[in-house]
């Protein structure tokens, strides 16, 4: 796509904040995340989007049960989100089939994500809410750095390895200039469900370390909890005001959500800046 293409077909006009989720290990939790920071900032009153950019995995259309098979509709140049539970929804996932390879290499993946980014009628979003495939490999750094985030989210547990893995993803952002505006620790701890007391299974201190050495804030430390599974399962996420583990959502969403009102306002879309 050429650049005048890029900015007559810029489906991220109206759209106010780009953010990104991100964790340098897999398997962390970040769909997970993602989803529930989207339901939980939509629920603060915004209007908010989330885009699957984890071509690799994407999951996002199962944890909002969006039937398999759905299909965005598209003018032929772009295509409408699919909207379930208040979020509009965009994933690769929408455009493939079964029968359909995953076989792209980097620069495809990016070129691919990027125009999947454009050519989505995002439509009038306060927040759109971008989970990033894991990894702090050339597609998160493209992607990053291209997409004008204007900021992120890095999710970590407290075991060693995914926090080394969350300081990559860190200085991942540090290198193209997207402020990290929050930590998020998950499968932190383990609440008994005779007595109520936490065990924390992995050990503790993990995002801590990583909030005294860059400054930037732990948001949300959640539960090792089977409802989180259940409800990526059932394609329904947590977010009755009465719930505890929904209300830890909210809490991350808060704080996220005045960092992106104190930042410095960036316009989203495609940057023209040849890397
Ligand atoms: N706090 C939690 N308690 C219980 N189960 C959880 C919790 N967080 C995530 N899970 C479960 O762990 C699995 C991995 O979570 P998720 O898919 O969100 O991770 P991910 O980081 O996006 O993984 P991937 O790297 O594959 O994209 C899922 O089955 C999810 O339901
Ligand atoms: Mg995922
Ligand atoms: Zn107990």
């Amino acid at each position: 796509m050429s650049t005048q293409d890029q900015k007559t077909m810029n489906g991220l006009e109206n759209v106010q904040w780009i953010l990104g989720v991100a964790s340098g290990k897999g398997g962390v939790g970040k769909s997970t995340v993602s989803a529930h920071l989207a339901v939980a900032l939509k629920s603060l009153g915004l209007k908010v989007g989330l885009l699957d950019a984890d071509i690799y995995g994407p999951s996002q259309g199962l944890m909002f049960g969006i039937a398999e098979g759905t299909r965005p509709k598209t003018d032929g140049k772009s295509f409408v989100p699919v909207e379930a539970h208040g979020v509009s929804i965009m994933s690769m996932a929408f455009l493939t089939t079964d029968q359909t390879p995953m076989v792209w290499r980097g620069p495809m993946a990016s070129g691919a994500l990027q125009q999947l980014l454009l050519q989505t009628q995002w439509g009038n979003l306060d927040v759109l809410v971008v989970d990033l495939p894991p990894g702090t490999g050339d597609i998160q750094l493209t992607l990053a750095q291209r997409a004008r985030l204007a900021g992120a989210v890095v999710v970590t547990t407290p075991q060693d390895i995914a926090v080394l893995d969350a300081k990559k993803g860190i200085e991942m952002f540090n290198k193209v200039g997207v402020p990290v505006l929050g930590l998020v620790e998950n499968m932190s701890y383990h609440i008994c469900g005779k007595c109520g007391h936490q065990d924390a299974l992995f050990g503790t201190g993990g995002a801590q370390t990583l909030e005294g050495r860059y400054g930037i804030p732990v948001i949300g430390r959640l539960p090792l909890d089977a409802r989180l599974g259940e409800a990526s399962d059932k394609g329904t996420p947590l977010e009755a005001s009465d719930d505890a583990l929904a209300e830890n959502f909210r809490t991350a969403a808060k704080a996220v959500y005045e960092s992106l009102q104190q930042g410095q306002q960036q316009m989203p879309g495609i940057s023209d800046v040849d890397e």
